[in-house]
């Protein structure tokens, strides 16, 4: 009789045993510890430019474009891409300046910029950086 109860004993110990680690596998008894998190959304690719919110690639300062008038409104509009050193090793006339920014919009994707401040850039860039006697722009003819 008393063997008998030792087995039942054993057989409901053993399987409430194999029940707690069945439930504790499956996260039952712990809930607390699995909580879900859902995956990040994720952002469609396409609608995200890659440039945005990029400092520029360089570190000039307003101060590095020769004073005269529109200086400022020049540096912002310019140099969002590159620094001022390529605007000062070019000197044109006031037509390839203006042919030059076509050239920024369509090639570059420069933002067009407004009538008005367009003439005041080229006003400011004609009267800076004009053809050097001898140099890029007088007399090189891949800008003609
Ligand atoms: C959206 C970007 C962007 C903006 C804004 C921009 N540029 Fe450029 N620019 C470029 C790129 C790209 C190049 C080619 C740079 C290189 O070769 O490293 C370039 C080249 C140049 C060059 C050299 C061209 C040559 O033949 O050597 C000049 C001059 C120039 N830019 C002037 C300007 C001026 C003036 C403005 C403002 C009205 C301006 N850029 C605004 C992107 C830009």
């Amino acid at each position: 009789m008393s063997q008998i109860n030792i087995i039942h004993a054993a057989v409901i110990g053993l399987t409430a045993t194999f029940l707690l680690l069945a439930f504790d596998r499956a996260g039952e008894l712990r809930k607390d510890q699995y909580v879900y998190v859902p995956p990040a959304p994720k952002v469609a690719a396409a609608a995200v430019d890659p440039d945005k919110g990029k400092p520029p690639p360089h570190n000039d300062k307003v101060e590095d474009l020769p004073e005269g008038k529109n200086r400022e409104l020049t540096f912002y509009t310019c140099t969002a891409c590159h620094g001022v050193a390529l605007i000062k090793a070019q000197g044109l006339t006031r037509e390839l300046w203006d042919s030059t920014l076509d050239l920024m919009v369509e090639k570059h994707r420069m933002p067009p910029i407004k009538p008005e401040e367009r003439t005041e850039i080229l006003d400011y860039l004609a009267e800076q950086f004009p053809p050097r006697r001898k140099g890029r722009g007088s007399d090189n003819p891949f800008l003609k």
